[in-house]
């Protein structure tokens, strides 16, 4: 069997590897950057998501050889003025604490009657320093007035998608590949790679 195309994830998040292990199937052998423990912590300054995936792929993929795709993402709530958007793993007060986080999100949420967000996800594919593609993904949805649901990880517990009854940490992994943010994101970088415009890969 031929070897698979190798795709480096530039995160050390195991959840958003695992999902995109999930998502893409059989089409890669799916690393991310904890196989490289050489490789520095990339900070994300920037201001959007599209500056934190730029500087954690290309700030990877100058350092190692292959393709490499960074995820940045977040959640963005309409009552909130679009906050946590790019602060949603420290909106707790704790870099990663998801129950810190969901807390806040439920105090900041009490009484309020919009309860609309989104999820968003925006890929960055780069090899040897040089961005190669652009890929974003949505799911539209509406936030719970309590958590439920073991599945996901984040905000996923207080995440009810659009034309769903359940959170996605309800809906569980098959279908939160397929809805997600993330999912659609991966899609799209699909989609480009079947056109065959991504010829060295
Ligand atoms: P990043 O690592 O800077 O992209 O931060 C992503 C943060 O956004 C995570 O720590 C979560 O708080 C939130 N987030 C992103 N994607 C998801 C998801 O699929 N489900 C739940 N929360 C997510």
């Amino acid at each position: 069997m031929p070897e698979l195309p190798q795709l480096i994830l530039a995160t050390r998040n195991a959840h958003k590897t695992e999902e995109i292990r999930h998502i893409l199937g059989h089409r890669f052998e799916v690393l991310d950057v904890r196989s490289f423990p050489e490789l520095p912590e990339i900070e994300e300054t920037g201001t959007t998501f599209l500056e934190n995936a730029r500087l954690k792929a290309l700030g990877i993929s100058n350092r190692i050889d292959g393709w490499v795709l960074a995820d940045d993402s977040g959640l963005e709530v309409d009552a909130l003025g679009a906050a946590p958007g790019v602060w949603s793993s420290s909106f707790g007060g704790e870099e990663g604490n998801h129950q810190l986080n969901n807390e806040r999100l439920m105090r900041e949420m009490a009484g309020k009657t919009d309860r609309n967000a989104r999820f968003r996800c925006t890929l960055v594919l780069a090899k040897g320093g040089v961005e190669k593609g652009v890929f974003l993904g949505t799911v539209e949805g509406s936030i719970a007035v309590s958590p439920s649901g073991n599945g996901g990880f984040g905000y996923d517990p207080l995440f009810i998608p659009a034309d769903h009854n359940a959170t996605m940490a309800d809906l569980g992994a098959d279908v939160k590949s397929r809805l997600s943010h993330r999912a659609k994101a991966i899609q799209a970088f699909v989609r480009e790679l079947e056109t065959g415009n991504l010829v060295d890969f």
